[in-house]
């Protein structure tokens, strides 16, 4: 579950009601205090995927800002964005991870709706991947540029997960409680990691590896035409993230919530219908990730 309901519980416990926790905690133990924005395995797929499309300068470049822990290896950061958010110096970044629309409201806009819990403007997902690309882009030596690829990485993926860009007041579906099968979740939490693992368990013989292929592939081939719309910004952006959100905000109204009231059991029928959807933004998340890189790498 992610950044949001960690955010809330963790920087704001001096404001979550009292009640809401207790009974959050009561009934369901675990899952809503737990985990990441797209699961572990959502973003090492992501990553992956993109590190294998990047041109050879973008890689370079990209190799040169890892951190020397990470091998070389992009995917070894991606996580680092929900690492550091609850430390101390890293708490202001955990709105950067979402958008909260109004309850209801199917569309984004980025003067009403980026912006964190104390309406500071510009600090959610959308405002934080311009930010990084710029720095990443323009102004490389006032930054510094290892965290702005750590940040771009992680949230060009969040932005993706449909229910990143979700309704304030159920704060993405993570306050969503129901059955994922007899597993008590929440409803973020299905879209971050549950039907990823599943989909990894029964499709790809429980190898993250294999899923990351089969997406890699459909990316060269059945979704050639559309990867390359993917990457193109309609005003010639590196970056278009306003865009990327409107797109996530309206696949949650159109399959995340429905069928995922509280107290619902979500399993195969819901499963099957809405798989095809997460594999996909899997797959756009992968390859604006890439473009974005490799633009910025490209020009002069
Ligand atoms: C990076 O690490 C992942 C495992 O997290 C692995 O699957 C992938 O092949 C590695 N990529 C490179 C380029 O070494
Ligand atoms: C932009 O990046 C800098 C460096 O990490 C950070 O201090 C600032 O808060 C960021 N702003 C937004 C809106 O992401
Ligand atoms: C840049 O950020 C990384 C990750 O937080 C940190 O390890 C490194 O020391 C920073 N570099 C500079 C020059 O501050
Ligand atoms: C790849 O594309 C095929 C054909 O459209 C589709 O059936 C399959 O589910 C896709 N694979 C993934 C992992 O999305």
């Amino acid at each position: 579950m992610a950044r949001r309901a960690q955010s809330e519980c963790s920087d704001s416990v001096l404001w979550v009601p009292v009640l809401v926790l207790t009974t959050v905690s009561a009934l369901f133990h675990g899952p809503a205090l737990s985990a990441h924005a797209w699961g572990s395995d959502g973003h090492h797929v992501i990553c992956n995927i993109a590190e294998a499309l990047l041109t050879e300068i973008a890689r370079e470049a990209v190799e040169a800002l890892l951190p020397d822990n990470a091998d070389g290896n992009l995917s070894s950061i991606c996580l680092w964005a929900d690492s550091i958010k609850r430390q101390d110096g890293y708490r202001w970044s955990a709105p950067l991870h979402y958008i909260n629309t109004p309850n209801g409201a199917c569309d984004y806009k980025y003067i009403r709706d980026c912006r964190d819990d104390v309406i500071m403007p510009g600090f959610c997902a959308s405002g934080a991947i311009n930010n990084y690309t710029t720095q990443m882009d323009t102004d490389p030596d006032q930054h510094n540029l290892t965290e702005a690829l750590m940040f771009l990485s992680h949230l060009v993926a969040d932005i993706h997960q449909p229910l990143h860009v979700g309704f304030e007041g159920d704060r993405g579906g993570n306050s969503v409680d129901l059955f994922w099968y007899n597993t008590r979740t929440n409803l973020h939490h299905v879209w971050d990691a549950d039907m990823i693992t599943k989909s990894k368990n029964v499709n790809f013989g429980g190898d993250i590896s294999r899923l990351t292929k089969a997406l890699l592939k459909n990316i060269t081939s059945v979704w050639k035409r559309d990867a390359k719309a993917w990457s193109t910004c309609g005003g010639g952006e590196i970056a278009c993230p306003d865009q990327y959100a409107r797109e996530s905000v309206k696949l949650a109204c159109q399959f995340a919530y429905p069928d995922a009231r509280r107290g619902a059991v979500l399993s195969d029928a819901y499963f099957q219908t809405r798989i095809p959807v997460a594999h996909k933004r899997l797959a756009q998340a992968a390859v604006r990730l890439a473009s974005i890189l490799n633009a910025i790498y490209t020009e002069v």
